[in-house]
């Protein structure tokens, strides 16, 4: 089935959020990173004007900067309505209120689109859909992301997370997931029957971040090889 760009709904953190949510810190970010799912953010951007290279995958990296900025302009209001409906469901210490999220949300995707044609030619951004296997050799990364996709999107079933974890755990030496809730704010309802299918060759852990949004969303699954 094909990717459609009007089914998706574009929205992208910062660096500074990457690194509370995936508890980054100064020897991670100099580590061989990919992330999963990384969409409109702009950790690859920061992070490339630090010096660091992080290879971003996502399958709307498919389409042009002037149908992602229309994509962006087109929904922004619509995921602030329901940013607005759903308030109480979320935690407003860091981030203050609506209009801050929004500020952050737009920068961040502005940066994304600054960077967005350069980082395509330095093959930063590359057009990947999971549960695909990519290109990269076995443990060509150290350390696998994946912010708001997996376990978030707990519908897209265990089949499509196993294949895709599988082919993440392929491809890096260590993996984190955050959130670990679904949409509905809840424990994602497949964490455990991953944790099943794993444990056996990997070593998993749920562990505390800074980063809360999502209320009770402070912590993220690490996966490592033993
Ligand atoms: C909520 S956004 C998160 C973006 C970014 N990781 C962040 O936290 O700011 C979810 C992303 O998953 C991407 N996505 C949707 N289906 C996917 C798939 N099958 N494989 C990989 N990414 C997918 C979307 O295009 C979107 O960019």
């Amino acid at each position: 089935m094909s990717f459609e760009l009007e089914n998706t709904v574009p929205w992208g953190r910062t660096l500074a959020e990457y690194k509370s949510m995936f508890n980054l810190g100064e020897c991670d970010l100099s580590k061989r990173i990919i992330s999963f799912g990384d969409g409109p953010a702009s950790f690859n951007s920061e992070m490339n004007m630090l010096g660091k290279k992080v290879t971003s995958l996502d399958p709307i990296y498919q389409f042009s900067k002037e149908e992602l900025r229309q994509r962006i302009d087109e929904t922004k209001d619509i995921v602030m309505d329901q940013m607005t409906e759903n308030k109480d469901n979320f935690i407003w210490t860091t981030i203050k209120g609506l209009s801050e999220l929004e500020q952050l949300r737009m920068g961040a995707m502005s940066n994304f689109l600054a960077d967005y044609e350069i980082g395509l030619n330095e093959n930063r951004y590359l057009m990947h859909e999971l549960p695909e296997s990519t290109n990269f050799k076995a443990q060509n990364f150290d350390l696998g992301l994946s912010s708001h996709f997996l376990l978030l999107y707990s519908k897209l079933g265990l089949d499509f997370h196993i294949k895709s974890i599988s082919e993440m755990l392929r491809v890096c030496k260590e993996i984190r997931i955050f959130p670990i809730l679904n949409l509905n704010a809840e424990p994602s309802e497949l964490l455990p029957k991953i944790e099943k299918v794993f444990k056996k060759d990997f070593e998993l852990n749920i562990e505390p971040v800074n980063y809360e949004f999502q209320k009770d969303g402070n912590k993220m699954l690490r996966i490592q090889r033993r």
